[in-house]
């Protein structure tokens, strides 16, 4: 066996083993969820937080496929809102005690046909950027709407902007700021919206606000 083969061998046996365990955390998590509904423990936030790990487990194994079969895209019909609405769900945990605004709002709704897991990754990973963009209070905004033929998604932020140099660096593999970052998450959000034939831009980003959006074609 080649170095490569090694190496996808062993990507394989180890996505296996934590997908297996990854099915443990889900099992337990629906058993405390229920548990907790059972006996009318009428606890909103606890509830949403076992919600939230549910999604990301969801993610992580979906991801863990991926790894089996890199590149392959599942692509299926999905509606337009709810899938924006999901993805800004799945950012929330990441605000953990800074003190930010979180809106999204959904003007109107159609079809679209994409994979989900890599979708939603895309809008997690760049509602994460904005949430780490802002030190400790701040503002984002998720405004989603359909138009001529495209659903666009509008995600901005205010608190430190990019400066004209590095805009054009940030969609590069490896490019980042962050002292614990890899510089992978919007290289990976440009090439997986596109794959899905959708498109990823830096609308602006000025003292007072950065956007990012992401423009789907939608199903007519
Ligand atoms: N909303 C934002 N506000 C300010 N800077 C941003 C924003 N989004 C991205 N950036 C800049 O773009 C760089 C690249 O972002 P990217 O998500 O690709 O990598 P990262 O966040 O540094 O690391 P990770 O791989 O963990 O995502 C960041 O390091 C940061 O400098
Ligand atoms: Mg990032």
């Amino acid at each position: 066996m080649n170095d490569t083969e090694i190496i996808k061998l062993q990507t394989r046996c180890v996505s296996h083993e934590i997908r297996n365990h990854v099915s443990i955390c889900d099992m337990y998590a629906e058993i405390i969820k229920r548990n907790i509904e059972r006996d009318g423990y009428d606890n909103k936030s606890v509830l949403n937080a076992v919600d939230c790990i549910k999604k990301s487990l969801k993610i992580i194994s979906n991801s863990l496929i991926d790894l089996k079969c890199l590149n392959k895209l599942t692509l299926q019909y999905y509606d337009f809102k709810n899938v924006v609405e999901e993805g800004f769900q799945l950012a929330t945990p990441y605000i953990q005690d800074k003190n930010i605004n979180m809106k999204c709002f959904v003007k109107n709704s159609a079809e679209i046909f994409i994979d989900e897991t890599k979708f939603l990754a895309c809008i997690v990973n760049i509602i994460k950027n904005a949430i780490e963009a802002i030190e400790i209070k701040g503002e984002i905004s998720v405004i989603a709407e359909v138009k001529d033929g495209f659903g666009y998604i509008r995600i901005s932020n205010n608190g430190k902007m990019i400066s004209k140099e590095k805009q054009k660096e940030i969609f590069e593999e490896g490019f980042t700021t962050k002292q614990t970052g890899s510089g992978l998450g919007l290289y990976i959000c440009k090439t997986n919206l596109e794959a899905q034939g959708a498109r990823l831009k830096l609308n602006k980003s000025t003292r007072t606000v950065t956007e990012f959006e992401i423009a789907v074609p939608v199903v007519v």
